[in-house]
């Protein structure tokens, strides 16, 4: 079976390195990729959303599965886009279709999807510019802090969390009629804040059966104590340790199995990975959002603990048949830290040497803005590089990562020290 990628982080060189391992693979590729997938697959550089160049490169490389990365080409259809093609229509595509990823896309359409199929989540209202004043009305009734939400995708920063009444007021407005984030923000969920712990579950599903994955915690601020601004993710342990089986209980009954018959109810064709991003308050579940696809770094925690063949796995979706799996879920914890260029998540530098990596062992290394450049790996993004690890508990799997990143270098590297801190 010949296999692409779509994406170029942390979470596909982790997809592809779990993939390669299959002895049903036959050929692995990844567009565009990164240092990292190109010394197990064949990257191939094409934009993610330019579908007729995915196209050709499918059909050229006699391509029989495309597993999808990021969002942004499945809200943009790109699983339809397959679909509705002569050529292209029996290719299996891992991930959802448009309409399923709207989940993501729009967060209006989230809160609707779980107000209707009874889900907990933040209470809301959603506003646009023609009602901005009833939108200041519905502030002054909430107490603070208060969450502003573009509606639409906006890089991970679309959300405001604000202490001030006057302030959240004015950025609702700059959001709204000043357009802050594009089209995305048009239309702003206002929302009661939740306070409490956070963790992710991940399904997968073929749109009929569902298995749950292993939960995962990310840490997505810069800086030490969760403090400064948010990122990509800065590291994340799975399991989480305070997930414990009555709470899982919880959240399969209230959370995920009302997701999924939500799902077939609504006529909302669903092939992938679904995340589920959760708060704890007191001893319940409440959803925050919907992400159409693995996180980032979630995903270098989350696929090291999954022993099945991933081939197997993703064909069974492909056909529908994910209830003839038996997934087998490695005990041990993993726990991942992600190094980034000094500067991130603001400006910073690209194309500084990466040395060292090759003498880690013990951890895995996954690359997320690496790229090779005169034989040489030289950063590419913000977040660089990832050093996963398994251990009896997060302490004994974090001791092993933080010695490994002591032996990689780049210029202006930094990573957070804490990972872990507040369990
Ligand atoms: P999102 O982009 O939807 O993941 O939101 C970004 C972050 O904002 C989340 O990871 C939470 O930390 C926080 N957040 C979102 N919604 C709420 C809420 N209703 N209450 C408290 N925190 C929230
Ligand atoms: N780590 C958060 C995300 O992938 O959205």
């Amino acid at each position: 079976m010949n296999i692409l990628i779509l994406g170029s982080g942390g979470r596909e060189h982790t997809l592809a390195w779990k993939l390669a391992q299959s002895p049903k693979l036959n050929k692995l590729f990844v567009a565009p990729g990164n240092a990292g997938t190109a010394a197990i697959a064949e990257n191939v550089p094409l934009g993610v959303n330019d579908f007729e160049a995915l196209k050709k490169t499918v059909l050229a490389k006699q391509v029989d599965m495309v597993v999808v990365g990021p969002e942004d080409p499945l809200v943009n259809g790109v699983h339809d886009f397959f679909l509705n093609d002569a050529e292209l229509k029996d290719i299996s595509v891992i991930g959802p279709q448009k309409a399923a990823a709207t989940l993501e896309g729009s967060k209006e359409f989230a809160k609707e999807f779980m107000e209707r199929h009874n889900i907990p989540t933040a209470a809301y209202q959603s506003f646009t510019a023609d009602n901005l004043k009833a939108g200041f009305a519905f502030l002054e009734t909430l107490s603070p802090p208060y969450v502003l939400k573009a509606d639409g995708l906006a890089a991970g920063k679309g959300v405001l969390i604000l202490n001030d009444l006057e302030q959240a007021k004015r950025e609702l407005e700059i959001m709204l009629v000043g357009a802050k984030f594009g089209q995305a923000s048009a239309t702003v969920v206002i929302e009661e804040f939740l306070a409490g712990i956070e963790l992710s579950v991940f399904v997968l599903t073929d749109g009929k059966h569902y298995k749950v994955l292993p939960t995962a915690k990310d840490y997505k601020r810069i800086g030490e104590g969760d403090t400064g601004l948010n990122t990509g993710g800065m590291g994340a342990i799975s399991p989480v340790p305070f997930a414990d089986k009555t709470f899982m209980e919880k959240i399969h009954e209230q959370v995920v199995k009302p997701t999924v018959e939500g799902l077939q109810k609504d006529g909302l064709p669903y092939k992938g990975f679904i995340f589920i991003g959760l708060i704890k308050v007191g001893e319940n579940p409440y959803v925050i959002e919907y992400n159409v696809r693995l996180g980032d770094p979630e995903t270098e925690v989350v696929i090291p603990r999954i022993q099945n063949d991933l081939v197997a796995v993703f064909q069974a979706v492909a056909e529908e048949q994910l209830d003839t799996i038996d997934l087998k879920i490695d005990d041990r914890t993993v726990t991942t830290v992600m190094t980034v260029s000094g500067g991130y998540p603001e400006t910073y530098e690209k194309g500084m040497e990466i040395s060292g990596f090759e003498n880690i062992e013990d951890s895995l290394v996954f690359h997320a803005g690496t790229r090779q450049k005169d034989g040489k790996v030289v950063t590419s993004g913000g977040r660089v590089m990832a050093i996963s690890s398994y251990g009896n508990n997060f302490r004994e799997a974090l001791k092993k990562s933080y010695q490994n990143i002591e032996k990689l270098h780049f210029d202006r590297m930094n990573y957070r020290k804490d990972i872990g801190f507040d369990l």
